[in-house]
């Protein structure tokens, strides 16, 4: 089997997730290239050093670039905090190679728009880690809506919540800088963006509101001002007419991983929640009176790729799952398949809405993804 060099930039919680799917997925899927660790970089040598041993990777350093330059990396594969992605990932385009790149795509649209363009103009594969659109369940979805079985979208209420920032005292972190990307739009409202676009589909306009709510944190032994927001709410209107809200919170005490969505049709209604990511709720209009509600969907072999893992319905795939699944969108691409998808053409659009929610906010206006590209 012929071999695919890895390079990987971040060994911190996607890194190792990225690493179980290399390891994993010749064992899993029929690829024709086996994905091979070549080198890791992380911020010091010292790190760097030691996660490759921890990880198996057979070289390291402390320097993208020279991961990046490395003649036997074929794959870019960056899981290093957000203002990282778009320097390597440029860097590793304009040699040819094929990116990974974890989600948000960049900090800013002007970021994101030039490694679409670059992307684009090179023709090379490249895809991000909005991983819970490989949820096999959000394929059913998305086919449920298109093929009009509960008729027309009308209303979509989508939320991303969770927890880790609701102490106050919790400390600052890259995830709180404005210039690092930071603010839990990005972080996690990106997430339940993507859900919404490819479920409900396009986004014509949004008002949001961000909010700070805790505006100074730790960081060692003095206190940093934060300038980002700790909880995002947002209207919003789709192209086919549908509207609705978007939330995403990591202010919300209780909620560990409360990604979910509603979506309302003329003649019914779809219900997901990331925590029990193994069902789907749907509730078909054209029922008896009386003896009407939700059915849930159970994953299983009748659903894309959940096959690969496990023969038998309802016994549930895993957060690595997921990763996995994502991982053979590039393989295939690789061999000549299908694009990647979500490539950085789809994670530029769920930029825009990003930048559009952001922008209206601070105007106190309605405003377009679509009015948001640079020049
Ligand atoms: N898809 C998802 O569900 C998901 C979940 C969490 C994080 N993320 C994204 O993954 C990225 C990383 O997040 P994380 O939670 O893994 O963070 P993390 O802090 O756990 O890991 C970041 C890694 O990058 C390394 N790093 C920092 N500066 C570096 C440099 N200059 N050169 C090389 N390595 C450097 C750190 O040492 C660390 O190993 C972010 O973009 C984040 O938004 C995605």
């Amino acid at each position: 089997m012929k071999t695919l060099g890895i390079g990987l930039i971040g060994s911190g919680f996607m890194g190792r997730c990225h690493v179980n799917a290399y390891n994993s997925i010749a064992s899993i899927f029929k690829v024709s290239q086996k994905p091979v660790l070549k080198m890791l970089a992380d911020a010091s040598p010292e790190l760097a050093s030691q996660q490759a041993k921890a990880l198996q990777f057979e070289q390291s350093t402390a320097d993208w670039q020279e991961l990046v330059q490395h003649p036997e990396v074929d794959v870019v594969d960056i899981t290093a905090p957000n203002h990282l992605h778009h320097p390597i990932a440029i860097a590793a385009m304009n040699l040819g190679k094929s990116v990974y790149c974890e989600k948000p795509l960049a900090c800013t649209l002007a970021e994101a728009q030039e490694m679409a363009n670059l992307a684009r103009s090179k023709q090379i594969p490249t895809l991000v880690g909005y991983n819970y659109l490989q949820n096999p369940l959000m394929r059913t979805a998305r086919e449920i809506v298109q093929s009009g079985e509960i008729g027309e979208p009308i209303a979509f209420r989508g939320v991303h919540a969770e927890d880790y920032m609701a102490n106050p005292l919790s400390p600052y972190t890259t995830r709180l800088d404005a210039s690092q990307g930071g603010g839990v739009l990005y972080d996690l409202g990106s997430h339940i963006i993507s859900l919404a676009r490819y479920v409900a589909g396009p986004i014509q306009e949004v008002l949001g509101n961000l909010t700070t709510v805790v505006p100074e944190r730790p960081s060692g032994d003095t206190t940093r001002l934060v300038h980002v927001d700790d909880q995002t709410h947002c209207l919003v209107r789709f192209e086919n007419g549908c509207v609705g809200t978007l939330e995403a919170s990591w202010m919300a005490w209780g909620r560990k991983m409360h990604l979910a969505f509603e979506l309302t049709c003329t003649k019914g209604t779809l219900v997901f929640n990331q925590e029990q990511f193994n069902e789907l709720r749907l509730y078909d209009a054209n029922q008896k009176a009386g003896r009407d509600g939700f059915k849930t969907l159970l994953s299983g072999p009748d659903h894309p790729h959940y096959s690969a893992f496990c023969p038998a319905p309802g016994h549930q795939l895993g957060f690595n799952e997921l990763k996995v699944i994502e991982l053979l969108q590039l393989l295939r691409a690789l061999e000549g398949g299908d694009a990647c998808w979500p490539d950085f053409t789809e994670a530029f659009e769920i930029q825009k809405v990003l930048e559009a929610v952001k922008l209206s906010s601070e105007e106190a206006r309605w405003c377009s993804p679509q009015s948001m590209i640079t020049n």
